[in-house]
């Protein structure tokens, strides 16, 4: 994939502001502006490899490959003018609630159970023991994991590999849209419908398929074992997928002798069933993200 420079942005049309977003081990993501507009900026750390900064090239790549989607973080434009000296500056749509996973963990709210309670507004912010919190139920559970689910979708469509899907990398753009990011992992297949990794790197392995801890062979059918797991951190409010482990090569054995995880508090039977048929052990027997798509709108009816 070659870049567009139709999305080059000078150094001196945006500004970074010192609030850090995100950090990650070679990344930095920083809150800034470009013209009226706040932006989130994902940049390399300091004295980075050559490899690492060609992965934030690839990421804007695919970024630029992918273009405008509803439930996708949009690319804003990039800065890559002081690529010899190391440093590219990708700029993207900033979600002020940050990740979902930050937000379940750390944010004050009250998670009612009760669905059907008809004097109800799902996302409103109720004032309880004089803090304000913010009132969720299973309704928004469901449909950030719908939004999710049509954001992979158009992923596989577009024949790209996520390669890390995480309630970490999931965006709130508000409390009722969520947004897929971090594309530092993805591939865009060409020709074929599933890539090997070369280089091991650190490995995201609580959320990667049986077949890609085994052999690093990953397809669309790896990102819905991955999205399987997501919807799981969503439906037990942000808690760590198998807590209690460390990584160790038996974990793959474990998966292979059907350890899963268990069903969350917040999932109904027929909730667990659709993330249970994403950890399929043979990736043909998974549904597909148009089938997942399709499972979750006849959710959202009955709600
Ligand atoms: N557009 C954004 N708006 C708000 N926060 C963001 C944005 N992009 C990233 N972040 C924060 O930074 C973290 C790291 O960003 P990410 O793109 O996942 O980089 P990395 O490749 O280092 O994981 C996210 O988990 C999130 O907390
Ligand atoms: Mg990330």
């Amino acid at each position: 994939m070659v870049y567009n420079n139709q999305f080059e942005v000078p150094w001196n049309n945006f500004k970074l502001d010192s609030q850090v977003l995100g950090k990650g081990v070679h990344g930095v993501v920083y809150k800034g502006v470009k013209g009226e507009e706040i932006i989130a900026v994902k940049t390399v750390r300091e004295k980075v490899s050559k490899d690492v900064l060609k992965a934030l090239l690839d990421e804007l790549k695919i970024m630029i490959y992918l273009g405008k989607h509803d439930y996708v973080v949009e690319l804003k434009g990039a800065c890559t003018q002081f690529l010899n000296e190391g440093r590219v500056y990708v700029l993207v749509e900033f979600c002020p609630l940050g990740s979902i996973e930050s937000f379940l963990r750390n944010n004050s709210y009250n998670f009612s159970d009760d669905l059907y309670a008809n004097d109800y507004v799902s996302g409103r912010c109720v004032r309880r023991r004089s803090v304000t919190a913010i009132q969720l139920n299973r309704k928004d559970l469901i449909h950030w994991s719908f939004q999710i689910v049509k954001g992979m979708q158009y992923l596989e469509d577009k024949k790209v590999i996520h390669g890390d899907l995480a309630a970490r990398n999931i965006l709130m753009k508000s409390l009722f849209h969520v947004k897929i990011t971090d594309f530092g992992l993805s591939r865009q297949l060409l020709n074929t419908d599933s890539y090997v990794k070369k280089q091991q790197g650190l490995i995201p392995w609580r959320y990667m398929a049986l077949e890609a801890l085994r052999d690093f062979t990953f397809t669309s059918k790896s990102d819905v074992w991955s999205c399987g797991v997501t919807l799981w951190e969503i439906f037990t409010l942000g808690t760590t997928p198998y807590p209690e482990m460390k990584w160790k090569p038996e974990f793959l054995q474990l998966l292979e002798n059907d350890l899963r995880l268990y069903k969350p508090k917040y999932a109904t039977k027929a909730m667990y069933k659709i993330l249970t048929d994403c950890w399929a052990s043979e990736p043909q027997d998974r549904p597909t993200f148009q089938q997942l798509e399709r499972k979750f709108s006849e959710h959202m009816e009955h709600l």
